[in-house]
C-alpha cells in the first residue's frame, strides 16, 4: 500500500434527491482525485435522508443509484470501502453517545438546520436537529484525516471536529481530529435560475439544476437558460453571479483558474462559453452515466460490494465503539 493511503478520507451524500453537479463537481470529483493519496470510506447516508420523509420505494432505489455513481465515476470499490451507512449499526450508536457530549446551543447554531427547519415548518424532527451529531459519528468512527466537502457541510465538520477535542479532553486520547478538505473551484455550485443561492437537489424549479444523469439535450437547455446578466464579458465578478457560477463549473471539470478562464474567453460571446461550458458537461458526465447503467444492471456485483464493503465498515467501525464505550464507563460483553 502506498505509504500515503495509511491516511483516511471519509465522506458522505444523502439519497433524498437525484444528485445534481453540486454534489459532483463539490464532493465525488474530488473524492476520486484524493483516493490515490487516501484510502477512503464513502458512504451513501441513507440515515440522514430520513430526516425529511422519504418515500420508501424511491429511497431504496437512491441509495442503490448513489452508490452506483461513486463506483461509475471512478472510485474503486476494491480499494476504498463503498458502504451504505445503514449497514453498519455502530453510526446510530456512537452518533447516541456524541450526542450526550453536543451542546443544544452548537446544533441551534447550525446554519443548514436553521435553513431546513424554516422550510419543514411545524414538523422539522429530532433528527434534523440532530443531524450534524450523526455526521460527527459517521466521521470519527473511521479515525478520519479529510472530510472531503463542499462548502456548506464546513461547519458540520467543525462541529466533527469540536466534538473530537472534546471527548479527547475528557477522557485521552480517544479520535483523530478531522480537517475539512474544500476544494478551491466547484466547492459552491449555484442555482441557475438564483445564482445567489446552493444549488441543490430539493428545489421546485427543474430549470435550477441538472443532474449527474441528465441527458446531452437537458443539459444544453439548462445551461442555456441559465441566468447571466446585461454586462458581456467573461469575468469572475461579484456583479456577474450568473456568469462566475459558469465560470466556476467549467474550472471544476477542467482544473482551469478562473484567470485562465477569463483570458480564453477574452472578446468571446455568452452564447460560445455557454456552449462550452455544456459540452464539458457533457463530456465530463458521459462515461460517468454509461458506466452506472451497468453497474446498476449488474444486481450480483453491487450486491457483493455493498456487503463486502459493510463487513470492513463495520470492522473499524466497532473497534472506535468499544473504545468509546469503555472510555465513558459502559461495560463491554
Ligand atoms: P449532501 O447530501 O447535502 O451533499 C453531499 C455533498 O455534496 C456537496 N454539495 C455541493 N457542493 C458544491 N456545490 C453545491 N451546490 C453542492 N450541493 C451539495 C456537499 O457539500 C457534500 O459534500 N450531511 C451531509 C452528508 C454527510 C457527510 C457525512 C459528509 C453525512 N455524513 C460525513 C461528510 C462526512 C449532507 O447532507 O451532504
Amino acid at each position: 500500500m502506498n505509504k500515503e493511503r495509511e491516511k483516511i478520507s471519509f465522506s458522505g451524500i444523502q439519497p433524498s434527491g437525484d444528485l445534481t453537479i453540486g454534489n459532483y463537481l463539490g464532493a465525488i470529483k474530488n473524492w476520486v482525485g484524493l483516493q490515490k493519496d487516501f484510502y477512503a470510506y464513502y458512504c451513501v447516508v441513507d440515515l440522514h435522508a430520513i430526516t425529511i420523509r422519504q418515500d420508501p420505494k424511491e429511497l431504496r432505489e437512491r441509495t442503490l443509484k448513489n452508490l452506483a455513481i461513486y463506483i461509475a465515476s471512478g472510485l474503486d470499490p476494491d480499494k476504498n470501502t463503498l458502504f451504505i451507512q445503514s449497514h453498519v449499526p455502530a453510526h446510530s450508536e456512537a452518533s447516541w453517545l456524541l450526542n450526550c457530549y453536543c451542546y443544544i446551543g452548537e446544533l441551534s447554531r447550525m446554519t443548514q438546520y436553521k435553513d431546513k427547519s424554516q422550510k419543514a415548518g411545524e414538523s422539522v424532527s429530532a433528527g434534523l436537529f440532530t443531524y450534524p451529531v450523526l455526521m460527527a459519528a459517521d466521521i470519527l468512527l473511521y479515525d478520519t484525516n479529510v472530510v472531503p466537502v463542499g462548502n456548506d457541510q464546513k461547519q458540520h465538520v467543525e462541529l466533527a471536529r469540536d466534538l473530537a477535542i472534546r471527548f479527547n479532553n475528557l477522557y485521552g486520547q480517544t479520535f483523530v481530529v478531522p480537517e475539512p478538505y474544500i476544494a478551491d473551484s466547484g466547492a459552491r455550485i449555484m442555482d441557475l435560475q438564483n445564482p445567489d443561492k446552493k444549488m441543490s437537489k430539493s428545489i421546485d424549479n427543474p430549470n435550477a439544476y441538472i443532474l449527474i444523469l441528465d441527458s446531452p439535450d437537458v443539459i444544453k437547455r439548462r445551461i442555456n437558460r441559465a441566468v447571466t446578466d446585461d454586462i458581456g464579458v467573461v469575468r469572475f465578478l461579484d456583479k456577474q453571479p450568473g456568469i462566475s457560477n459558469l465560470i466556476n463549473i467549467l474550472g471544476a471539470i477542467t482544473n482551469k483558474s478562473y484567470k485562465d478562464i477569463e483570458k480564453d474567453y477574452d472578446g468571446i460571446g455568452y452564447a460560445q462559453f455557454k456552449e462550452d461550458v455544456a459540452q464539458a458537461l457533457i463530456e465530463e458526465l458521459k462515461p460517468v452515466q454509461s458506466r452506472v447503467k451497468e453497474i446498476l444492471a449488474d444486481k450480483s456485483y453491487m450486491e457483493k460490494t455493498y456487503k463486502d464493503s459493510a463487513e470492513r465498515a463495520n470492522y473499524v467501525a466497532n473497534k472506535t465503539l468499544r473504545k468509546m464505550q469503555k472510555k465513558i464507563g459502559l461495560i463491554i460483553r
